[in-house]
C-alpha cells in the first residue's frame, strides 16, 4: 500500500521538474537502525577472496564471559565469545575450517545436519581421531543443503556444549523468495552457573542428572540472558531458531501471536504451518515467521516477552517449573506497520520409495544395575558394546525407534535427512528433512532414509547430550 501514496506535492514536483531524475519510491517500513544488536552474532573473517569459498579460521579456548553482571564466568568458547561466530554461505560453497583447539581437553567439530562426507563429521573414534590439546585439524567441505544448521563438540559432549561450545551455520538459497521477514538468528541455550559466576560441574546430581538430563539454570539467547529486540511493531520478522542446550527443551510461545512454521532442519518444509507455540527438541530448528504488535495497540506500549512453556518430556518435568522469560521485544513509536504479502511458500518433498525399503528395529534401553552406575543404550547394550547397523550406498532403509523410557529422547542420525512417516502411528502434518526427530514417552518413530554415496561410520544417537554419554548411541556402518 505504500507503494501507491502518492500525494498531490509528489506530482507538482514531478511536474516542474522534467529532466531532473525519478524521485524515490516511498520507502517501505523498515526496522529500526540496531534493532537486533543485542543479539548480534559475530562474524567471520573470510580469507578467501573467492566469493564461493569460505576460509576461517576457528579457536576453541576458555575465555571469560560476563552472563551475570559483574561476574565473570570462564566458559569454553569458539573465538572467545557466546555463541561461535556465525558461518553463513550459499548452497554448493565450500567452507574450510582451520580449527585450533586449545583447550584442556581433546575436542572435534561435529556440523550438525550437513550432509558432508564421513571424514569431516567429526566422530571421535569413527571419522577422525581426537583433535589433542595445541593440536589443529582442517575441516574442508562444500555445503550441500540450504537451511539452518549449527557446529559443536563431538568428544565429551555434554561438558563440552553445556560449558558454551556451539555456534550456528546458514546455508542460504539463492533460488529462496525474497520478503520472508526481516531475519533473525536465534540459538537458544542454557548454562550451569553459581551465583558467583562459576560454572557448575557438569556432572551435578549423579545418576539422576544423567537420567532426567541436566539442564543449565540460565537461559540464553545467543549467549545473552534475555536481551531485547528493538523493533517496528507489525513487521513481519523471520526467525531462525537453534535449540543447542544439552538437555533442555525449549517451548517458545509469545502471548497473542501465532507463528507461521515455514522450514525445519533441512530446510523449508512442503508448506508453511500455523502454530500458537515453536517447540524444539535439543538439536532441533525452526525457521518461523512471526509479526510482533500485531494484534495492536494494547501490546505496543510496554513491549513483550517470549516465555520458554513448560512442555512435558517426561516423569517431573514440569513439576512445580514456572514459565521463564526468554527475549523482550519492545517497538519503536512509530505506527503499527503492515508486512508485506507473504510470498508463494511450497517446497516440493518428494516422498521416499519405501517399497522394498530394509526395516531396522531399534529401542532405546535402560539399565540400571544394583551395585553399578547406570548404563543407556540401544536394545539393551550401550554404544561401546553395541553391534553396527550396515547399509549400503543406495540402499532405503525404514527405522522403527522404540522409546521403553517414562522421558522423551530427541533422535538424531548423523549425515543423513531422514522423513518421518509417522511418531505413535501419526503421520507428520507436512513432509519436511529432519536429522533429528522427538521421541515421546513410550512412543514409537518410524522413519524413511536413503543413504547417498557417502560411505563410513554414521553415528546416531540421543541428543540429550547426557544420555549419549551415558550409551544411547549406536554406529551404522555404509558401505
Ligand atoms: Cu549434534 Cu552427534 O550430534
Ligand atoms: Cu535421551
Amino acid at each position: 500500500m505504500y507503494m501507491l501514496r502518492v500525494t498531490t506535492a509528489t506530482v507538482l514536483g514531478l511536474l516542474a521538474c522534467s529532466g531532473c531524475s525519478d524521485p524515490a519510491p516511498a520507502a517501505e517500513p523498515s526496522q529500526p537502525q540496531g534493532w537486533l544488536d543485542e543479539l548480534a552474532l559475530r562474524q567471520v573473517v573470510d580469507l578467501d577472496p573467492d566469493p564461493h569459498v569460505l576460509e576461517l579460521n576457528l579457536e576453541a579456548r576458555v575465555e571469560s564471559v560476563e552472563l551475570i553482571p559483574g561476574k565473570p564466568t570462564p566458559m569454553w568458547t569458539y573465538d572467545g565469545g557466546l555463541p561461535g561466530p556465525l558461518i553463513r554461505a550459499q548452497v554448493g560453497d565450500r567452507v574450510i575450517v582451520h580449527f585450533k583447539n586449545s583447550l584442556p581437553e581433546p575436542t572435534t567439530i561435529h556440523w550438525h545436519g550437513l550432509r558432508i562426507p564421513a571424514a569431516m563429521d567429526g566422530a571421535v573414534g569413527h571419522s577422525q581421531s581426537a583433535i589433542e590439546p595445541g593440536a589443529s585439524f582442517d575441516y574442508d567441505f562444500v555445503l550441500p543443503d540450504a537451511g539452518t544448521f549449527w557446529y559443536h563438540p563431538h568428544f565429551n559432549s555434554a561438558a563440552q556444549v553445556g560449558n558454551g561450545l556451539y555456534g550456528p551455520i546458514i546455508v542460504d538459497d539463492p533460488a529462496e523468495p525474497p520478503g520472508l521477514g526481516d531475519e533473525v538468528v536465534m540459538m537458544l541455550s542454557d548454562a550451569s552457573v553459581n551465583d558467583a559466576g562459576q560454572l557448575e560441574a557438569p556432572n551435578g546430581g549423579g545418576d539422576f542428572g544423567t537420567l532426567f538430563g541436566r539442564e543449565g539454570n540460565l537461559v540464553l539467547v545467543n549467549g545473552r540472558v534475555n536481551p531485547t529486540i528493538h523493533a517496528r511493531a507489525g513487521l513481519r520478522q523471520r526467525w531462525r531458531v537453534i535449540n543447542t542446550a544439552k538437555a533442555r527443551y525449549f517451548q517458545l510461545g509469545l502471548a497473542g501471536h501465532d507463528f507461521t512454521r515455514i522450514g525445519g532442519d533441512g530446510g523449508l518444509t512442503e508448506a508453511p504451518t500455523l502454530s500458537p507455540s515453536v517447540l524444539l527438541a535439543p538439536a532441533e530448528r525452526a525457521d518461523v515467521l512471526v509479526e510482533p504488535g500485531s494484534a495492536g495497540p494494547t501490546q505496543l506500549a510496554d513491549g513483550l516477552t517470549v516465555r520458554w512453556l513448560p512442555y512435558d518430556r517426561g516423569f517431573g518435568s514440569v513439576y512445580n517449573r514456572p514459565e521463564e522469560d526468554v527475549l523482550r521485544i519492545s517497538f519503536t513509536d512509530e505506527a503499527l506497520a503492515r508486512s508485506p504479502a507473504l510470498p508463494e511458500l511450497g517446497r516440493v518433498i518428494p516422498a521416499i520409495d519405501v517399497a522394498g525399503a530394509t526395516p531396522v528395529d531399534i529401542a532405546l534401553t535402560l539399565d540400571i544395575p544394583e551395585d553399578g552406575p547406570l548404563s543407556m543404550g540401544i536394545n539393551g547394550v550401550p554404544f561401546s558394546e553395541a553391534d553396527h547397523i550396515a547399509a549400503r550406498v543406495g540402499e532405503t532403509q525404514v527405522w522403527t525407534v522404540k522409546n521403553t523410557f517414562e522421558w522423551d529422547h530427541p533422535f538424531h542420525l548423523h549425515g543423513f535427512f531422514f522423513q518421518v512417516l509417522d511418531v505413535n502411528g501419526v503421520s507428520p502434518a507436512v513432509r519436511e528433512w529432519k536429522d533429528t526427530a522427538n521421541l515421546p514417552v513410550n512412543g514409537t518413530l518410524r522413519f524413511a532414509v536413503r543413504f547417498d554415496e557417502r560411505p563410513g561410520m554414521w553415528m546416531f544417537h540421543c541428543h540429550i547430550l547426557d544420555h549419549a554419554d551415558a550409551g544411547m548411541m549406536g554406529m551404522l556402518q555404509l558401505r
